[in-house]
């Protein structure tokens, strides 16, 4: 069965726009079947850059994982100044971000990294809806292993469900230093990690 993320040349495609808007600026982003939500933005992943806009760093270096067709970096690219790198293991998704990312004219690139294998810079930000589907293994590994590729005071953000697990995640990094929960939003929790 195909799921989001998950590649198959043989899958048709069926173009769709999806717009999203936030205060002064408009986005309009290309989706496909194939992709996470692509017919529309996903709830979390607006929980998510909503509370990065009124919490988030500007201008500073951020890494969008798991970027599917584009919705996280390109926003905080135009609405936070940020300069962004976005990675994702989805064919599909790379192609149509790269287009996305040119059609709103924002400072970010794209390029294909299994969860961070092709990753050798450091980010002030790592930023992530988790792909769940693929199972705690991997949601784990680009939670846990974020902390390696960020710079002194780096941060991670993202958001996931309570009934995924959201809090055990939460407590556990608490743990380990410095997390804190930002927003919560019709059962998504939008959390805040730093490496201690
Ligand atoms: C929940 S979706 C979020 C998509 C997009 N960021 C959004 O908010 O609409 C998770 C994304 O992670 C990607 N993904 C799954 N496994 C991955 C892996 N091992 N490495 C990198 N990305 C992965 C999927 O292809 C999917 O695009």
């Amino acid at each position: 069965m195909n799921q989001y993320f998950t590649n198959n040349a043989n899958l048709k495609s069926e173009l769709r726009v999806l717009k999203y808007s936030y205060g002064e600026y408009n986005f309009m982003l290309n989706s496909d079947l194939g992709l996470f939500s692509k017919d529309k933005i996903d709830e979390g992943s607006k929980t998510l850059i909503e509370s990065y806009f009124i919490f988030g760093k500007k201008n500073v270096k951020v890494l969008d994982v798991g970027c599917g067709y584009g919705l996280i970096g390109i926003t905080l690219g135009k609405v936070m100044n940020c300069e962004v790198d976005m990675i994702d293991v989805n064919e599909r998704a790379i192609q149509i971000c790269k287009t996305n990312i040119e059609n709103n004219k924002v400072n970010a690139k794209v390029f294909k990294s299994d969860i961070y294998e092709n990753i050798t810079n450091k980010y002030d930000v790592i930023i992530t809806n988790p792909p769940i589907r693929a199972g705690k293994k991997i949601y784990m590994q680009i939670i846990n292993e974020s902390f390696n590729y960020l710079n002194p005071n780096g941060e991670l953000w993202f958001v996931m469900k309570n009934k995924h697990g959201v809090k055990s995640v939460y407590n556990t990094l608490k743990e380990k230093g410095y997390s804190k929960i930002i927003r919560k939003n019709k059962g998504f929790y939008v959390i805040l990690a730093k490496s201690a």
